[in-house]
């Protein structure tokens, strides 16, 4: 994959590297490097970067905090596929963590990304503490019980049943929206954004957020498994509530569209500083994996 963010993918895979050269067990540190460097699109370390810049900081004030999150999402996919959940064998086109090591490897690995995120910002010396802790809140309740957590528990709940449009929305934007808009919420806190930006900037991740998983949940019913890197059709056959099997495919591509729509709309107060965003919710739209 080369587009114009392949510079800032370049740049959090340099960065990653540096966090996972060592730990004190030689198989849990394979299974946290097999996790994260296997060609992972890496949206969420982009939206850190891309919101410093349009803030006018400097992107060197977010490495350490995109690659938390990066963690913090590697995790959650790992414990995403496995068979206690979602029940996947491929993911970023290679056998999924509890396949290539164990179950309980792919356990462990995830638990150790979560607290090397937070290991990550804390000690982050380039912020000021006060900027440390509002990063560490904010993530910490997107990523938790009231965030990914929640709809990650919904989600299961909800297999085999028919939920409410709205409970689905919930579910979407808890389990991708909330780390999704995290992420931009990073960089407006590392920049010190105004409250009235980051208002915008909160409309503009809950938007990308949400259109994220709509897209997702399109390309797992339309998409080829050898570009996504993942199992098509694996929501029809866990029976799962998706943007699709609630609303059609027509619907879901509509309203793909439209949050598309809302997300670039929201961004017009950061005008010209804004363009890279706006580029990102296009790359959302048009995404084949
Ligand atoms: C997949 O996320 C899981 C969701 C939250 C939809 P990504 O599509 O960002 O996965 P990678 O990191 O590029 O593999
Ligand atoms: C995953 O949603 C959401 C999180 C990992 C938090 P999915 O289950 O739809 O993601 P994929 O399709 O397996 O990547
Ligand atoms: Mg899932
Ligand atoms: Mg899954
Ligand atoms: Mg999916």
């Amino acid at each position: 994959m080369t587009d114009e963010f392949q510079s800032y993918r370049d740049r959090v895979n340099q960065q990653l590297q540096l966090h996972l050269d060592q730990a004190s067990s030689e198989k849990l540190l394979q299974a946290m490097q097999y996790a994260v460097f296997n060609g992972g699109k890496r949206i969420r370390p982009l939206l850190v970067y891309l919101t410093t810049e349009a803030f006018d900081s400097p992107i060197l004030l977010a490495d350490k905090t995109a690659c938390a999150i990066e963690f913090i999402h590697c995790y959650s996919l790992i414990h995403d596929d496995l068979p206690a959940m979602d029940d996947d064998s491929l993911r970023r086109g290679k056998p999924t963590v509890h396949i290539k090591f164990d179950e309980a490897t792919a356990i462990l690995a995830a638990d150790a990304f979560q607290s090397l995120a937070f290991d990550l910002i804390a000690s982050d010396d380039q912020l000021t503490p006060e900027i440390r802790v509002d990063l560490v809140r904010s993530i910490a309740h997107a990523a938790g019980a009231n965030g990914m957590v929640a709809g990650q528990m919904i989600d299961i709940e909800s297999e085999g049943q028919s939920i409410s449009a709205d409970e689905l929305e919930l579910m979407h934007n808890r389990k991708t929206g909330d780390l999704i808009s995290a992420s931009v919420m990073s960089g407006a806190i590392i920049s010190g954004a105004s409250p009235e930006m980051r208002t915008n900037i909160q409309i503009f991740g809950s938007a990308l957020g949400l259109a994220f998983q709509v897209k997702d949940d399109i390309l797992d019913e339309t998409g080829d498994t050898s570009r996504m890197g993942k199992q098509r059709g694996s929501d029809a056959v866990r029976n799962k509530t998706t943007f699709v099997s609630i609303h059609g495919l027509d619907a879901a591509i509509n309203y793909l569209e439209e949050l598309s729509l809302k997300a670039i709309k929201s961004l017009k107060p950061l005008g010209e500083s804004g363009a890279h965003l706006i580029n990102l919710v296009n790359f959302n739209t048009n995404r084949d994996h």
